[in-house]
Parts: structure tokens; C-alpha cells; sequence
């Protein structure tokens, strides 16, 4: 029980498992992990799917027979373990090269560089049969205020990704994007810091179907921000294309706990709003297996992800099943919600015209009533507890 099955489509990115502990104050304490063996290990643990930056796959300085046999060596990886690769993305943020920015960098030869890495490995996703693109700005942006001009920046940006957008039109290649926004680390403030400013981005672009969003939980809440709410305003927009699930405790550095981990509650009503949202893509971890852990450790955690998410998922099923929830809900009024403010075809001079709207209505009365939202949100407690 709480077995993962491919068809639960985990994935996990290869530098998740693959970190090695280094941090601004330490080094590394854990040896490199083999792409290859990350893969065969993911996979024992029902993980469906193996996802990359260029440079987790491809180390920077790879001469082309190298690169070569690296991606045979990977193919032949997947292949046995029956896994696939939903899901790559570019590493544009550990070359010093990438310091000021990748897109977005003052310096235009950098852009160019940045957008040449990123067409290469868009070449060799769409060979491995991905179907999303992640692009994680983590470089794109300032420390200081004279230093970016942000409007010229996002003109770059928008620029950046129109001809991404036109590259892998032209090429025939079933890709989507989708941009991954955080509020900071790296840079002291990222360009997109959240879901909405990414939203509102994608419909500056030129095809804006083309692109969507890949929130990470611990993202939103480094902004202080309401993960369940932001990722439903991705999914009523219809972007929510890819999703990365991880832990996070608070306002503070980018903690990539352990999915379940940090803020239990919200990874709750996650996972509820998921599943009854029938949500279809990756459920994507992207975490950090903490520096104290040793090589077997790293097992653990990402074991524990996936079983977090699936002992959520069957909490979540017996809140929505039990009938006092039902009937809870009803009373808080959330079939009401569902409904129309207006009737089919009713017009504003119609609406003026109902006096039950206004010179009949009470709304001395409407304030008195109770919302019952605390019995109903005990009632998610006990469930998320398992003592219902
Ligand atoms: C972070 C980010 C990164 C990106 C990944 C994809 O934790 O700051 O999530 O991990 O998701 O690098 O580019
Ligand atoms: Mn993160
Ligand atoms: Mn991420
Ligand atoms: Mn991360």
C-alpha cells in the first residue's frame, strides 16, 4: 500500500537525486551519482519518468563524441527501466558565464549563447520524446536597482521566448513551454517572482498557447503566497502545464524539502485540488535530498515524496467521500458558488429591476449568518490526521 505505479506519473529530476549537498557555507558530502544509475534506482522506486537540465546529462565541457555516448548510455538507462522523459530543461545559471542573466543579460553575446544552449537541448528533448520545456529564469535578474532596466529586460525576455516558440514550430516538434517563476535565489530578485506575473507574461508573447506555467510549491510560499491558490488560477487558466512538488517551511531560502514535508496543509489541499481538478500531467519532485543525508538517505527521501503525495491523495478522496463533509459543504454554501450570480441571458437593466436584489433584500440578515467554514475545515483535519 502506497506502492507507487507508473500510471501515478512521478518524475524526478535528475539533479534532485543527483545533489550533492553543496551549499553556499559547505561543500559537497555526498559523491556524484551516475544519470544512469539515478534512472535504474527512480525506477524500482515507480517513478515513470526521468527529467534533465543539458548539464545534469551532459557535463559543460563534453567534446561531441562524449555527449554522444552519454545520451546512448541514458536511452539504454530508460529503456530498461521501462522510464521515459517527460519533461527537460536548461541549466542557465551555473557558468559564470550566466551571472548577469541568461536571456536577460546586459551583455548581448550571452543572450545569444543562452538562446543557442537552449535550442540545442530542446533538439535532444524532443529526441527523447519530451513533451514540456521548463524554463527556470533563476539568473534573470538584479541585486541592485540601476543595475537591470527591467522593462528592456522583459522585452528580452519576450523576445527570447517568441523565437523559442517559432523554433520549435518550424522544427514540428510536440513541445510546450512552461515558465517557472521564483521570487528570489540565485539573484537577490528574479524577473516572473510569481504564477500571476508569469501569466500575465504569457500573453504579452506570440504564442501564448504554446506556454505555459510550472509552479513550484516552495516558491510560492518563499513569496509568502497561497500554493493552492495560485496554482488554481494556473488550472482555471488552463496553463498549468507541469508542476514542481516539494516542501517548504515558511518565508526563507529555497528550502526544496521533501514533498509533504514544511507545509503539510497546503500540500493537502495541493493534492486535493490536483486530483479533483483532474489534473493529467507529471507530478514532478523537485527537491533536496538535505547535505546530511548519505547515499542510501537519498532514497529515502525521494521514496518519501511519492508516498506523501499518495497517502494525501487517499486522504483527500475520504474528505470529498464523507457524507458529513457533503452535507458540511452544502451549509458553507459552496454548491451556491458553483452557480451563476446572474441568470442565463439576464441583462444589467434586468438586474435593476429585481427588487429581491436589492429593495427587498436583507442584508442585515445575510451578515448574520454563519459560514460554518471552521466545522468544515475540522472536518479536513480529522481527515488529514486519519482519524476520520
Ligand atoms: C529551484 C528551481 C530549480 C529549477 C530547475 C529547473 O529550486 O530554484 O526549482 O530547481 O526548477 O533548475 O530549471
Ligand atoms: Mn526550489
Ligand atoms: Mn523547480
Ligand atoms: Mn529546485
Amino acid at each position: 500500500t502506497y506502492q507507487p505505479v507508473q500510471a501515478d506519473k512521478f518524475s524526478f529530476g535528475l539533479w534532485t537525486v543527483g545533489w550533492q549537498g553543496r551549499d553556499p557555507f559547505g561543500d559537497a558530502t555526498r559523491a556524484p551519482l551516475d544519470p544512469v544509475d539515478a534512472v535504474r534506482r527512480l525506477g524500482e522506486l515507480g517513478a515513470y519518468g526521468v527529467t534533465f537540465h543539458d548539464d545534469d546529462l551532459i557535463p559543460h565541457s563534453s567534446t561531441e563524441a562524449e555527449r554522444t555516448a552519454r545520451v546512448r548510455q541514458f536511452r539504454q538507462a530508460l529503456d530498461s527501466a521501462g522510464m521515459t522523459v517527460p519533461m527537460a530543461t536548461t541549466n542557465l545559471f551555473t557558468h559564470p558565464v550566466f551571472k548577469d542573466g541568461a536571456f536577460t543579460a546586459n551583455d548581448r553575446s550571452v543572450r545569444r549563447y543562452a538562446l543557442r544552449k537552449t535550442m540545442r537541448n530542446i533538439d535532444l528533448a524532443a529526441e527523447l520524446g519530451a513533451r514540456t520545456y521548463v524554463a527556470w529564469g533563476g539568473r534573470e535578474g538584479s541585486e541592485s536597482g540601476a543595475a537591470k532596466d527591467v522593462r528592456a529586460a522583459l522585452a528580452r525576455l519576450k523576445e527570447a521566448f517568441d523565437l523559442l516558440g517559432e523554433y520549435v514550430t518550424e522544427r514540428g516538434y510536440d513541445l510546450r513551454f512552461a515558465l517557472e517563476p521564483k521570487p528570489n535565489e540565485p539573484r537577490g530578485d528574479i524577473l516572473l517572482p510569481t504564477v500571476g506575473h508569469a501569466l500575465a507574461f504569457i500573453e504579452r508573447l506570440e504564442r501564448p498557447a504554446l506556454f505555459g506555467v510550472n509552479p513550484e510549491v516552495g516558491h510560492e510560499q518563499m513569496a509568502g503566497l497561497n500554493v493552492p491558490h495560485g496554482i488554481a488560477q494556473a488550472l482555471w487558466a488552463g496553463k498549468l502545464y507541469h508542476i514542481d512538488l516539494n516542501g517548504q517551511s515558511g518565508v526563507k531560502y529555497d528550502q526544496d524539502l521533501r514533498f509533504g514535508a514544511g507545509d503539510l496543509r497546503a500540500a493537502f489541499w495541493l493534492v486535493d485540488l490536483l486530483e479533483s481538478a483532474g489534473y493529467d500531467g507529471p507530478r514532478h519532485f523537485d527537491f533536496k535530498p538535505p547535505r546530511t543525508e548519505g547515499p542510501e538517505g537519498v532514497w529515502d527521501s525521494a521514496a518519501g515524496c511519492m508516498r506523501n503525495y499518495l497517502i494525501l491523495r487517499e486522504r483527500a478522496a475520504a474528505f470529498r467521500a464523507d457524507p458529513e463533509v457533503r452535507e458540511a459543504l452544502r451549509v458553507s454554501g459552496l454548491d451556491e458558488l458553483a452557480r451563476p450570480t446572474l441568470d442565463v441571458g439576464e441583462t444589467p437593466t434586468a438586474l435593476r429591476a429585481d427588487r429581491a436584489a436589492f429593495e427587498d433584500f436583507d442584508p442585515e440578515r445575510a451578515g448574520e449568518r454563519g459560514m460554518g467554514f471552521e466545522r468544515l475545515d475540522q472536518l479536513a483535519m480529522d481527515h488529514l490526521l486519519g482519524v476520520r
